[in-house]
């Protein structure tokens, strides 16, 4: 099974709304929350993608991103990654470069290492070389991935948002 990242793109809404009803089957509501945001129209949230990315980003939104899927054997949409262009104060605590989920059907079976190492190389070709990846503590799965694409741990801090630890990582590329 191949994994590999596309972008947005208008043509693949069937592939995207069985993501997403993934997701919500499994109690995950706002995995993909600029989605959420567009009113659940497809062709404005893939619209509103290409206009963060350009740095024409909402209100609240803090930096511009790229949004990524990860696509299997070509057909089914199994996860989501944004890398977020450069890091403000606020990211630096909890947020980082980097964002990602793996669908729950499809997860622990490697794909979430995967999804990672594809997703550094982006980072590489929008010129990021030091990534911060921030992740709760108690969230294993995702620093075993972090840890699994040459993370090093360099401190930690208290979410502002959910008072929970928050592990930094650092991965050199
Ligand atoms: C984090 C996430 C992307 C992991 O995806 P995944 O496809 O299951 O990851 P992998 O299959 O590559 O597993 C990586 C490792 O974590 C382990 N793992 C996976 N899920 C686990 C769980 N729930 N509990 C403990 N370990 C787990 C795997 O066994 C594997 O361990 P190994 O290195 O010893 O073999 C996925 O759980 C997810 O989308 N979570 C919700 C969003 C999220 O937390 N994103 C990260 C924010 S920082």
């Amino acid at each position: 099974m191949k994994l590999s990242l596309v972008r947005p793109t208008f043509t693949l809404e069937k592939e995207f709304l069985a993501i997403i009803k993934d997701f919500r089957i499994n109690g995950e509501q706002d995995i993909e929350g600029l989605y959420t945001h567009c009113g659940e129209n497809f062709h404005e949230y893939v619209l509103q993608t290409q206009l963060i990315e350009a740095g024409k980003t909402f209100a609240n939104m803090i930096v511009p991103y790229s949004t990524y899927w990860s696509i299997l054997d070509q057909e089914r949409i199994i996860g989501f990654s944004h890398i977020r262009h450069y890091l403000t104060p606020a990211l630096c605590i909890e947020g980082g470069h980097i964002g990602y989920s793996i669908c729950p059907s499809e997860r622990q079976k490697g794909y979430g290492k995967q999804q990672l190492q594809l997703i550094l190389n982006e980072c590489c070709k929008l010129g990021i070389n030091e990534v911060l990846i921030t992740c709760d503590f108690d969230n294993v799965a995702s620093y075993k991935i972090i840890e699994a694409n040459g993370g090093v741990k360099k401190g930690e801090a208290i979410s502002p948002k959910s008072k929970k630890v928050v592990f930094h990582y650092q991965v050199h590329l």
